[in-house]
């Protein structure tokens, strides 16, 4: 079985943070939520993926995964460029899958309990299609399932206004080729002006091909607003960091508790407490005198320096600095900066990037 991995599209909803890159890239509890995904991916027993790049950086995504030996996978890369849809993507991966039953993982979605279990179900059965599903309170907002009396799969509807039931298409697809690719090349952009992949799996519902699916057990969420990356990132923490885990240094006056995760090269110097569960990115600084609370994600080789954080994805190469600045439920970009400083003599100075947005306290 082979994987597609998409990593296209826009990511309009996280700008600014993917001004500069693909929104599959942003790194939640230590790693790109991508990488996430290929681990599920790899652990599933799918070593070949090929991931669709779109028009948003896509040298940063090769440059970061390579042909995939550092994970154990073997990587092809497929340009996809502008985001046409999600049957788009997949289309242009024909070439790639040629006869092979394939699984298709959005690259902005986190199964907490991972797809082995339905790689297996789908390898087993001779369905053409599997879809996942999971009961969402606003359906509204997803691709939808309808099912007939005797509960079989009868539909999916994009984002309806009345949703014909609670069941949310969650971003993990199953298919056997080659009907798939023969239906997409007969589709229409739908009024969102993309190939939409509930409308091939609608086609092939109604062309009599069989399509199964199966809920999802635990966890699972896109990542494609800010609230929803700190909903992940502490999802993953709690997931993925059952222990205290420290190969950088903590000195002697500083405290590690909990479930914290401190990679090699870090340091934690005296004065600093860092509470999980939490995840500390390698050769960063916490401190002197630096407080990083429950659920934050530090990247690597950040600096906080005298500052609180909690409930926060603060990003590689971030300085954060001074006493009385206490950060919480934020995201911080790769390279950002916020410092507490006296040359200033009245307000704050900023110097901001297009569509970023900042909450300051009142008298800050
Ligand atoms: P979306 O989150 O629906 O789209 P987006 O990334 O453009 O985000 P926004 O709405 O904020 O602009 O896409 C779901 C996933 O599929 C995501 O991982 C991006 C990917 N994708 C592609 O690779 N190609 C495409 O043509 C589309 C539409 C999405």
């Amino acid at each position: 079985m082979k994987g597609i991995l998409l990593h296209g599209g826009f990511g309009t909803r996280l700008r600014p943070l993917t001004h500069s890159g693909p929104k599959q890239l942003i790194k939640v509890a230590g790693r790109p939520v991508s990488e996430w995904c290929l681990l599920d991916l790899r652990d599933s027993g799918i070593k070949d993926v090929a991931i669709v790049l779109g028009e948003l950086a896509p040298t940063r995504v090769i440059e970061y995964y390579g042909d995939g030996s550092r994970l154990e996978i073997n990587i092809t890369y497929v340009y996809q460029g502008y985001p046409y849809g999600l049957a788009h993507a997949l289309y242009v991966c024909r070439e790639y899958v040629r006869d092979e039953p394939f699984v298709m993982y959005l690259g902005d979605n986190i199964l907490t309990n991972g797809i082995s279990s339905y790689v297996k179900e789908f390898l087993s059965s001779d369905a053409d299609a599997m879809v996942l599903l999971t009961k969402v309170e606003d359906p509204r907002r997803f691709g939808v399932a309808k099912f007939d009396e005797r509960g079989r799969l009868v539909g999916l509807v994009e984002k309806p206004k009345e949703p014909p039931s609670n069941y949310a298409l969650v971003g993990v697809y199953f298919f056997r080729p080659p009907y798939i690719f023969k239906v997409i090349e007969r589709l229409r952009p739908s009024w969102r002006g993309e190939l939409e992949i509930t409308d091939a799996i609608q086609k092939l519902l109604e062309s009599g091909f069989k399509v199964s699916y199966a809920f999802v057990e635990g966890w699972w969420k896109d990542t494609g607003t800010p609230e929803d990356i700190l909903e992940v990132n502490r999802l993953l923490l709690d997931v993925k960091y059952s222990k205290q885990v420290v190969l950088g240094k903590v000195e002697s006056g500083a405290k590690v508790e909990g479930r914290v995760y401190v990679s090699k090269d870090a340091r934690i110097l005296d004065g600093s407490i860092v509470r999980g569960p939490a995840y500390i990115g390698a050769g960063a600084v916490m401190g002197p005198g630096t407080y990083v609370g429950p659920y934050t994600s530090v990247g690597d080789n950040a600096e906080l320096i005298g500052v609180e954080v909690e409930n926060s994805v603060v990003m590689d190469g971030v300085v954060l600095e001074g006493r009385g600045i206490r950060i919480v439920d934020s995201l911080v970009g790769a390279g950002a900066s916020v410092r507490i400083s006296d040359s200033i003599p009245t307000g704050s100075k900023l110097i901001v990037g297009e569509q970023a947005r900042l909450w300051l306290r009142g008298g800050a």
